[in-house]
C-alpha cells in the first residue's frame, strides 16, 4: 500500500475537524475525495503535506509503510508527495522560473548540478502542453493570476515535480471547459504505476477526464461512503442529503443506496 490512513483525528485551532479518517491508496492508484463545504477535505490533505497549522490527534499515516507523521514538510515532498493548493499563494518578487529552479536543485539535494538548459527546455514543453503563453516564466509567482492561470500553474509544478502522489484540491474550481481539458491531459499525462492522484473535487466534470479507481464522500471529518466512479453520477443526481441522513441513523445504507 503506497497510503494508508488509520483513524486519523485532528483539530485546528482545538477544534476538531477529522474525526477517524480511514483511507488507503494503492500506487497507480486514482482516488476522488467528495463531500460537502467544510467536511475537512483540505484539512486532510494539509495534514498529508505536514502543515503545521493542523494537529494530529490520533491515528496513523503510512507512506510506503514509514511513519509520514515523522517527516518535516520539505521531506514529504522529497519522498514524492505533491499538494495542488486549492488556494495558490502569490510571492511577489519570485518568478516561476526561479522557483522551479530552486525546487529543482532542493531536489538534487546537492548531489549533482542541475543542468538549467534541459531544465528550462522541460519547463517550456510542458508549458506548451499546458498551453501557457511563455512569458509566465518571468512573471512573479501566481501574482496576478487569475484562478485558471494559478490552477494551470500548480499543474506545471506536478509535471516538473513528477510526484509520486498528487493531491489536486479543487484544481477544477474555476477551470473553463478547455482549461479543464488541459489539466486532465496534464494528471492523465502522469498516470502510470509509479504516480497515484487524489482528487478532491465538487463535481463530476474532471472526473469524465481522470478516470478515478475509487470515490470516497467525506462528511463531517469521516468518509461515510465510498465506492467505484458510479457513486460520482449518484451524488450528481442525489446531492448529499441521502448520505447525511444515513450518518444521522434516519435511513439504513441498503435504503438509502436504492432510493433515487
Ligand atoms: N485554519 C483554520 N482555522 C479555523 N478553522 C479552520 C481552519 N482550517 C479549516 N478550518 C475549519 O475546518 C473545517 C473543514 O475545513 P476544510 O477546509 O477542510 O473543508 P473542505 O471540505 O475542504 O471544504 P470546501 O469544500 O469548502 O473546500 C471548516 O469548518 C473550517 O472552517
Ligand atoms: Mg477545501
Amino acid at each position: 500500500m503506497l497510503l494508508e490512513i488509520k483513524n486519523l483525528t485532528a483539530s485546528v485551532e482545538g477544534k476538531p475537524i477529522l474525526k477517524g479518517v480511514d483511507f488507503s491508496l494503492d500506487a497507480g492508484q486514482t482516488h476522488a475525495i467528495m463531500g460537502p463545504n467544510g467536511s475537512g477535505k483540505s484539512t486532510l490533505a494539509n495534514i498529508l503535506m505536514g502543515n503545521p497549522e493542523y494537529e494530529v490527534t490520533g491515528g496513523s499515516l503510512l507512506w510506503n509503510g514509514t511513519d509520514l507523521l515523522g517527516l518535516e514538510p520539505h521531506e514529504r515532498a522529497l519522498a514524492g508527495l505533491f499538494l495542488s493548493y486549492q488556494y495558490p499563494v502569490e510571492i511577489p518578487g519570485l518568478t516561476v522560473g526561479k522557483f522551479l529552479k530552486r525546487a529543482a536543485e532542493t531536489r538534487l539535494e546537492g548531489e549533482e548540478n542541475l543542468n538549467v538548459g534541459s531544465y528550462l527546455k522541460e519547463i517550456r514543453e510542458n508549458m506548451e502542453f499546458l498551453e501557457m503563453d511563455r512569458n509566465f516564466i518571468n512573471r512573479y509567482l501566481n501574482t496576478g493570476f487569475s484562478g485558471g492561470e494559478k490552477k494551470r500553474m500548480e499543474i506545471l509544478q506536478m509535471l516538473m515535480f513528477k510526484p509520486r502522489l498528487a493531491i489536486l484540491d479543487e484544481t477544477d474550481s474555476g477551470l473553463d471547459i478547455d482549461a479543464l481539458r488541459v489539466v486532465s491531459r496534464g494528471v492523465n499525462r502522469l498516470k502510470g504505476p509509479g504516480f497515484s492522484s487524489i482528487i478532491i473535487t465538487h463535481y463530476q466534470r474532471i472526473l469524465d477526464y481522470v478516470k478515478p479507481d475509487r470515490v470516497h464522500v467525506l462528511y463531517d471529518g469521516r468518509i461515510v461512503e465510498s465506492g467505484g466512479p458510479e457513486l460520482v453520477n449518484e451524488l450528481e443526481k442525489k446531492g448529499y442529503e441521502w448520505i447525511k441522513k444515513q450518518v444521522r441513523g434516519e435511513v439504513s445504507h441498503e435504503q438509502s443506496v436504492h432510493s433515487a
